[in-house]
Parts: C-alpha cells; sequence; structure tokens
C-alpha cells in the first residue's frame, strides 16, 4: 500500500490521534516531558524493557521507541489478540493498580501498555506493540509506510 500522509501540527500535547496504514489503526501521540519521564519509571514494571523482542524499525530501536522523543507512532493493535487498545494518559481515571503509568488499555482481556507501546508485566499480550514505518516529511506531516 501506498504511505499515508497525517498533518500533526493540531495533536496537541498528551493527544492521541489515530490514522489508517493497510487497513489497520495507527496510533499517534504527542507526548509531554512528564510522560516521557514516566516512561522511565516504567522500565522495571514492562515485560521488555528495551523492546528487544518487538517489532519496529532500526531508528525506533531506544528508549522511546520512536524516531521523535515527543511524537509515538504505534500499530493499534493488541499482540495478544488483535483488538484495539484504548488510550488512557491518565490512570486515575480507570481506577488501575498505580504501578502503571497510563498508557493503553485493552478492553478485550485488560493488557496495558506504556506510553511507549511497551506492555505491562501480567496482562496477557506477549509483545509490546509493534512501530510502523515512518518518517518525517516536515514538522508537522508525518509519513506512515
Ligand atoms: Fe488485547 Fe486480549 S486482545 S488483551
Amino acid at each position: 500500500g501506498a504511505p499515508v500522509k497525517v498533518n500533526i501540527a493540531k495533536v496537541e500535547p498528551g493527544q492521541q490521534i489515530v490514522a489508517e496504514w493497510r487497513g489497520k489503526p495507527v496510533f499517534v501521540v504527542r507526548r509531554t516531558e512528564e510522560i516521557l519521564a514516566n516512561i522511565k519509571k516504567m522500565d522495571k514494571r514492562v515485560v521488555d524493557p528495551s523492546s528487544s523482542e518487538a517489532q519496529q524499525p532500526a531508528y525506533a530501536k531506544n528508549e522511546y521507541r520512536s524516531r521523535k522523543p515527543e511524537f509515538l507512532v504505534l500499530i493499534g493493535l493488541c499482540t495478544h489478540l488483535g483488538c484495539s487498545p484504548k488510550y488512557h494518559p491518565e490512570v486515575k481515571a480507570m481506577d488501575f493498580d498505580e504501578k502503571w503509568l497510563g498508557g493503553f488499555h485493552c478492553p478485550c482481556h485488560g493488557s496495558k501498555f506504556d506510553l511507549a507501546g511497551r506492555v505491562f508485566k501480567g496482562v496477557p499480550a506477549p509483545l509490546n506493540l509493534e512501530v510502523p514505518p515512518y518518517s518525517f516529511e516536515d514538522e508537522n506531516t508525518l509519513v506512515i509506510g
């Protein structure tokens, strides 16, 4: 399929938008400094902190799993059985285990992921969410694929 262009100029800090690429939802989140700090705190609470088992392009093999720390780009399908997780940046909103600092929650069997798409310990999903191939055409344009 052809690459998909997404205008990210209006994505607010902390906001998620959902694009579509090859029939799959693609989550794009503009992460705040607080979110980035929380990712570091999650290292011991996720199954695969360095995402060694996850599918991602080489340029996303880093702490924040992204080309730019500010932008998270993920395939929005749970690695358990393929439901689409919901965005929950504020953990307080759902009264979850306080050790989870927010991210994505799968409604099907309760898997939780942090704001780098890494799977929280003790849930059914086996792998971190996949990072698709992407680039930035300019400051306001994300190209997926
Ligand atoms: Fe997401 Fe099962 S499909 S937890």
